[in-house]
């Protein structure tokens, strides 16, 4: 019987892609998958600390070893993520049941940590590597590939951030930015592509600054990917609006294989909240590289994050921030309330002083503004037609097609199984909150 292994996956894309190399490294180790975490000889759980509340959730999941061990003793859980290189040997000392800790750097030394972990060993390893020449990417092989199926790709870009944003843990816990080898992305879509992928997405906290320092650009490298493989569809995520090139902007318009989204967060409408956020740009320029954006490809889809009742916040610089989301109509966006992060620039000088009822109420405002908005562009396709990229089965278990168009949203379809890992036309026929049905044109 082989061993089983479940990992558990919290945050964003890049842990969801982390996840993915940690799945094809224990199955290089001989491990198969287990169905549930109850399942599971090795439990991995792969945890994020950007707000107060996902890192209560990694702790509270921490508390689950226990119960894990007593039902199934012999059971070996590991902590991965970014809790684990915030915390780290701290983890061992809180809970006695975790066996092992890694960070998101140390990915590669998996195969290391388990023989130590069966040489009776609690291995703690979160260095963080800043030296490009001794980063490993580990995406170039076998290509790994995606959380939905392999029609979609995630594919490393960058990894790090070196931006400064006052309120932000993920600089301390991802390290500085380091760049891939342009050779190297360039090969993985290729090979990505002779396995059947359509469509990859460039990861990176903020993929804008791929290639900085090395002679090169987000751009060149969407360029060369176009080029010089049979992907047909190019996205990344997330670019800092301050990063945002007229060379990108470009490429937008010249190159039909990078989608018309961008999911650009603008996180406050106010100069003032932005100055406190230390995100380097002014809303007059965030609004500004919108109309470049909206400019360069008619059609572009726009999406953003938000944070509402950051340090300071007055009412007056809330309704700068709903003036905002007014004037973009941006197609979706997530909002958050701000929570201090350990060792972050905002933790550390500036006193968390909006109340959380008045977070809450204005989360509910921005929230509500952004459904209705969200929701009449979501009408305002209805009719129109698209290509979807067909990805899957519905989840819902309605027989239906799932898929995604250029602007990134999801569509619904009658259609064969026959046609997931196709481009396929079709006419939008109706708008839901989140997603789109429509039918096969023609
Ligand atoms: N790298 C991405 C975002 C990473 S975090 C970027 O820069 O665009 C995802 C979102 O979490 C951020 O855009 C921000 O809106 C939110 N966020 C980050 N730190 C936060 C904090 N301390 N409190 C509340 N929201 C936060
Ligand atoms: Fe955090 Fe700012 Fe870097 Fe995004 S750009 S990951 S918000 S520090
Ligand atoms: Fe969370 Fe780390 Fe991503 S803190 S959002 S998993 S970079």
């Amino acid at each position: 019987m082989p061993k089983l292994a479940y990992i558990k996956t919290f945050g964003c894309q890049m842990n969801e892609h982390d996840s993915s190399k940690m799945r094809l490294c224990l199955r290089g180790l001989g491990f198969g998958e287990a169905a549930s975490m109850e399942d599971a000889d090795l439990v991995i759980l792969n945890t994020c600390t950007i707000r107060e509340k996902a890192s209560h959730k990694a702790i509270s999941e921490m508390g689950r070893a226990r119960v894990l061990k007593l039902a199934r003793p012999g059971t070996v859980v590991g902590v991965a993520g970014c809790v684990a290189q915030e915390m780290g040997d701290q983890i061992l000392e809180r809970f006695c049941d975790i066996d092992f800790v890694f960070g998101p750097d140390q990915i590669w030394r998996l195969p290391e940590i388990l023989d130590e972990v069966s040489a009776g060993l609690r291995p703690v390893h979160v260095d963080l590597i800043d030296d490009p020449s001794a980063y490993r990417f580990l995406d170039n092989v076998p290509p790994v590939t995606s959380h939905q199926s392999r029609v979609t790709a995630f594919v490393t870009a960058i990894k790090g951030c070196s931006c400064a944003c006052s309120y932000c843990i993920v600089p301390s816990v991802r390290g500085r930015e380091v760049s891939r080898a342009a050779d190297d992305i360039v090969g993985e879509c290729q090979r990505l592509a002779d396995i059947g992928t359509k469509e990859v997405v460039l990861l990176g906290q903020n993929v804008c600054a791929y290639g900085r320092g090395a002679g090169t650009t987000l751009a060149s490298l969407i360029a060369r990917i176009a080029k010089e493989t049979r992907i047909e569809r190019i996205r990344f995520t997330s670019p800092h609006p301050r990063d945002v090139t007229d060379e990108l902007v470009g490429e937008f318009r010249s190159n039909p294989k990078l989608m018309p989204h961008i999911h650009l967060p603008v996180q406050a409408g106010s100069n003032d909240t932005l100055r406190r956020m230390r995100r380097g740009y002014t809303r007059e320029r965030y609004l500004q590289v919108v109309r470049a954006l909206r400019d360069a490809r008619p059609g572009m889809s726009i999406t953003t994050d938000l944070i509402v009742g950051f340090c300071g916040e007055s009412e007056c610089e809330f309704e700068l921030t709903m003036d905002l989301v007014r004037e973009v109509a941006f197609d979706s966006a997530f909002a958050f309330m701000y929570s201090p992060r350990p060792g972050t620039e905002a933790a550390k000088n500036m006193p968390d002083d909006v109340p959380l009822r008045v977070k809450q109420r204005r989360l509910d405002r921005l929230l509500t503004l952004q459904r209705e908005q969200g929701r009449s562009r979501n009408e305002a396709k209805v009719g129109s037609a698209g290509e979807a990229l067909a990805t899957g089965v519905d989840r819902m278990g309605r027989g239906l097609i799932t898929g995604r168009l250029a602007c990134n949203r999801i569509i619904h379809f009658a259609g064969q199984e026959g046609l997931i890992g196709t481009i396929v036309p079709v006419v939008i026929t109706g708008a839901n909150d989140n997603s789109l049905s429509g039918e096969i044109a023609g």
